[in-house]
């Protein structure tokens, strides 16, 4: 929140409703605002920080009239911590405003106005859930912790509530061990993750190591280190794996983007040959030893960029039954969508961490022949705006080469 003496310049405005991205909405003096950790239906009083055409953004200076579901943050770094954008919601709001979120972009992006199954898995845990963690390190100041809202000054932060034990342990361990981040110097950010040996910690500080560790999700074990991506709420894991692969068995199926093996493992099971296509050398190499440390000698993990892949190998595969893909935030390229539409899996199950960029592919499969069949939210990141949603799609018609209009 910002101080008083800035109050002169404020302006009382009503929260109309939470965007994607997190943000409330209100509408005066001409201008969109969007409001930092607002809350629906909130009175606040609100500076404008910045003006860009029509839309204002803007920060709580006090709050009027709070909303119903507006409670106290319990974090002491709240509104300064870029991290948790919505605390100040109590957790029921949380889930219906992520509900909302996914709905509003598939209607304002991708013209989906089919009754979304509204259901959204929450987290079994609401607080000190997260497995993995980026710390930044600001060594001239002696700081180690996340970035600050809107900024990229590092706040300094001893406790961080949603970490999982180990990490938050492991955070301390670091701030006792380097109390003068002098031997961090050249460190930017110390990536982290815990497993069920320990914790990987990279790049190895003295004393901490970038130890392989690993995870049982349902009846698969996977390795990885901190080095490569695994998800972060470990609980939301096996039902995720669940709604993501459904009934789907068959001949061939293709995994997308596909890390250390999470969905390439179980696909092995079901289908006679799998084939996972990832741009990290650390993550194809986990995920192929994951294959080969579960036994299962029917699954190909190639190292390409999808794109890449796409435009030069898709073609020599024959029908695919089942297509996963789970890319990052950005969503799939251009040429990734093209390259789908034009192989044509029967079945694709979409996984995504970002539903505007979901919202936007999806409206390219649909015009490219695929109906879409469900979507289902899960609560992989609780306290934040950040949402893990899987859609799924099948094919309505034969092939057809998509155009690449946006
Ligand atoms: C959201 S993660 C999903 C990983 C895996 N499916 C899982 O659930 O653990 C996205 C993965 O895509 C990889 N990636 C990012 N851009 C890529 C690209 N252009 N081509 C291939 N892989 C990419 C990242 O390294 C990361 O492992």
């Amino acid at each position: 929140m910002k101080s008083p003496n800035e109050e002169d310049k404020t302006i009382e405005v009503e929260i109309e409703r939470l965007l994607p991205g997190g943000v409330g909405l209100a509408h005066a003096e001409g201008l969109t605002l969007l409001v930092s950790l607002a809350a629906p239906s909130d009175v606040l009083r609100v500076v404008i920080d910045r003006i860009q055409g029509k839309v204002g953004f803007a920060s709580i200076v006090e709050i009027l009239k709070p909303s119903p579901v507006r409670i106290e943050p319990p974090c002491p770094y709240f509104g300064r911590c870029g991290g948790c954008d919505f605390q100040q919601l109590t957790y029921e709001a949380q889930l219906n405003t992520k509900v909302e979120i996914i709905r509003d972009c598939l209607h304002r992006i991708a013209k989906i106005d089919t009754p979304l199954n509204s259901h959204i898995h929450p987290s079994p845990s609401q607080w000190h859930y997260r497995a993995r963690a980026m710390w930044q390190v600001d060594s001239n100041h002696k700081l180690l912790g996340y970035f600050e809202r809107g900024s990229n000054r590092v706040c300094d932060v001893e406790y961080c509530a949603v970490l999982v034990p180990e990490l938050q342990k492991t955070l301390e361990r670091v701030r006792n061990e380097f109390p003068e981040a002098t031997a961090m110097d050249r460190l930017r950010d110390i990536e982290v993750v815990a497993g069920d040996e320990g914790v990987s910690v990279a790049p190895p500080l003295a004393g901490f190591k970038t130890e392989i560790v690993s995870r049982v999700i349902g009846s698969e074990t996977y390795h990885f280190s901190a080095e490569a991506f695994f998800q972060i709420n470990h609980d939301l894991l096996e039902p995720l794996i669940a709604e993501a692969l459904g009934d789907a068995k068959g001949q061939t199926a293709v995994d997308l983007y596909c890390g250390v093996g999470l969905f390439t493992l179980p696909l092995a099971r079901r289908f006679e040959q799998v084939i996972g296509v990832e741009s990290s050398t650390r993550a194809t190499k986990f995920a192929r030893s994951n294959l080969e440390f579960a036994k299962l000698n029917n699954a190909k993990v190639v190292t390409s960029r999808v794109s890449d892949w796409m435009k030069q190998h898709a073609h020599l595969f024959g029908p695919v039954d089942f297509l996963l893909l789970d890319p990052p935030r950005a969503g799939a390229e251009n040429a990734v969508i093209a390259g789908i539409s034009a192989l044509r899996p029967a079945r694709i199950a979409y996984v995504s961490c970002d539903p505007a960029t979901l919202a936007r592919d999806l409206k390219k499969l649909i015009a490219s022949g695929y109906d879409l069949d469900s979507v289902v939210a899960f609560d992989m990141f609780p306290q934040t705006h950040h949402v893990e949603t899987v859609a799924h799609l099948s094919s309505n018609s034969p092939a057809v080469v998509f155009s690449g209009a946006a």
